[in-house]
């Protein structure tokens, strides 16, 4: 107790104060993601995500000798495809937009290569699956997504990332890829994927506002933590390699409860809208930006994230070389 005991001791010099941090990141955490865009011919700039560029298929190659040079180690790949349709068949055509890169990336660095699997960034509709009169159909959506996934490591995708959030979406997925002769494939679920006003930026990317309704009839409702464990033991039971919590910074406490209840890796996704809150109140002079960026990924890590996916990696990356 006081006076004995005084914390400040062990804050009162830069020295102790290194010594004595708990959460470290390290550039192995994290994950940058990437959008290529099929109908592109030079790079592109959204104004809702300042500094992230969707690249056209012929600088693929280019970009992922940079970032490996930078010292990024992964990456998680986005397609906008030329033409979209009711079924998304563009993300299983064999020269689809993402299939495409994967071979460029892959045939230029060693970086890890994540594919997102989804269906909203290739239809018409912008939902993930295919729509019915009742709305988005599970399983007429589930025999879709095996498609994707062993296109995608046809293609040869290192890992799998499913975002859709359709029931039995990972046992699906894990079948496909073992019978098709993958099954070194691992799976990175995103599991508890809520309902989010913070994928909005993202939207502006990939041109995937769903048009008629939203997606709260598969994304999770953002008051449920127990449900999210719930969505996780059944991705772990399912065969997922590693669950995911998205969007990061609003749901701490699930990223923090997963990480005391279950034996698995688990990645967080800093989305569009976390990133974009940072860039518009730094641009502004509301905020340090380069203080707050590191501020979020710590309080991530430290709430049990292994894993972070965030388009600041490059910048972190510059700050922790300093
Ligand atoms: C595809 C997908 C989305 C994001 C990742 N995968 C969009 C969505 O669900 O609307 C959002 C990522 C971000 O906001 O950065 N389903």
């Amino acid at each position: 107790m006081f006076p004995t005991d005084r914390m400040r001791r062990r804050r009162s010099n830069e020295m102790i104060r290194n010594m004595l941090t708990e959460t470290r990141l390290h550039p192995n955490d994290l994950m940058l993601p990437l959008f290529f865009d099929e109908s592109l011919d030079s790079i592109k700039y959204t104004d809702s995500m300042p500094g992230v560029p969707t690249y056209p298929l012929s600088k693929a190659a280019e970009v992922s000798e940079r970032l490996y040079s930078a010292g990024i180690n992964a990456v998680m790949l986005f397609g906008i495809p030329r033409r979209k349709d009711a079924e998304g068949s563009g993300a299983f055509a064999k020269n689809g937009v993402v299939q495409s890169a994967i071979r460029k990336i892959e045939s230029t660095s060693d970086l890890l290569v994540a594919a997102d699997l989804c269906m909203c960034e290739y239809t018409d509709h912008g939902h993930c699956g295919i729509v019915c009169e009742h709305g988005v159909d599970n399983d007429l959506t589930l025999i879709k997504y095996r498609k994707i996934a062993e296109s995608l490591a046809d293609a040869g995708a290192h890992m799998i990332a499913p975002s859709g959030m359709m029931d039995g979406q990972i046992m699906n997925i894990r079948e496909a890829l073992d019978d098709s002769g993958h099954k070194e494939v691992p799976i990175m679920a995103y599991s508890a994927k809520f309902c989010s006003g913070f994928y909005g930026p993202f939207r502006d990317i990939a041109h995937s506002a769903p048009s008629a309704y939203g997606r709260e009839t598969y994304q999770m409702n953002p008051a449920n933590g127990r449900e999210a464990m719930t969505e996780m033991r059944r991705d772990i039971e399912e065969g997922a390699d590693i669950i995911m919590v998205k969007p990061a910074m609003p749901y701490l406490d699930v990223i923090k409860q997963a990480k005391n209840e279950l034996c698995i890796p688990i990645a967080a996704y800093q989305v569009s809208g976390e990133y974009a809150m940072i860039k518009a109140a730094a641009a502004n002079g509301w905020l340090d930006e380069r203080r707050t960026m590191m501020e979020s990924l710590i309080s991530i890590k430290r709430a049990g994230a292994d894993i972070l996916i965030t388009y600041f990696a490059e910048e972190v990356l510059k700050e922790l070389k300093k």
